[in-house]
């Protein structure tokens, strides 16, 4: 049975191109049935048309509440009956509703090693901390923000002269690797969710470094 996966981007879409390349090079047994996004300008949504996937906009200045963005997003996420939903770079916090609904098929990727450092600005805030480790998360998501169980983390290096930049593109291709990681064990049925906690049933590695 094919898993409908949907992914919900917020900008260039490249954790949705590297997902799709993961899912092509490994012959999961799932599709990605539509992208939505919440801004038209989205570069990914082009990219997305391009494939052939449905891409669609959901624009959340067109809401007057959260609330109704999130109606609205829900009501369109729930047209394409997907399986699993990814948050792959998407930038608006999900109200309960929307989370409760998908919840433990809601996966999302963050640009972080949490618990440390949820929320926006995290390269800036890893170097203002002095940390020497930074990375991603790819987690499900509860409805406490940036919080959900991790399902895999990727960690790199920070070095003496990164900028928010430099650091950014090195956490972005872990990122790449990180999040079709975590979605093609969700999609394979490989992962448990226990009491909060996620673990691979054949016990492959969740923790990845990239030294490079
Ligand atoms: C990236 O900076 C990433 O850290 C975060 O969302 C941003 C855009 O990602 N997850 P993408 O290129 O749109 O996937």
């Amino acid at each position: 049975m094919s898993t409908r996966i949907l992914v919900l981007i917020s900008g260039r879409g490249s954790n949705l191109a590297a997902l799709v390349e993961a899912a092509r090079a490994n012959g999961w047994p799932a599709e990605v049935v539509g992208v939505i996004s919440n801004r038209p300008q989205a570069a990914g949504l082009q990219w997305a048309r391009e494939q052939g996937f449905h891409a669609q906009v959901v624009d959340h200045q067109a809401f007057a509440s959260r609330e109704a963005f999130d109606a609205a997003l829900l009501a369109a996420c729930q047209a394409r009956q997907p399986d699993l939903v990814v948050l792959a770079g998407f930038m608006r916090v999900l109200g309960e509703a929307f989370v409760r609904h998908y919840e433990s098929r809601l996966i999302n990727i963050h640009p972080s090693l949490l618990p440390a450092f949820m929320g926006l600005h995290t390269h800036r805030r890893a170097l203002q901390a002095g940390v020497k480790f930074a990375g991603a998360t790819a987690h499900y998501v509860s409805v406490t923000l940036d919080h959900g169980p991790v399902i895999a983390q990727a960690a790199v290096p920070v070095r003496a002269h990164d900028t928010e930049h430099s650091l950014a593109q090195r956490v972005l291709q872990a990122e790449h690797r990180v999040l079709p990681l975590a979605v093609g064990w969700h999609v394979k049925g490989e992962l448990q969710l226990q009491d909060g906690l996620v673990s691979h049933r054949q016990g492959a590695s969740q923790a990845l470094y990239f030294p490079d």
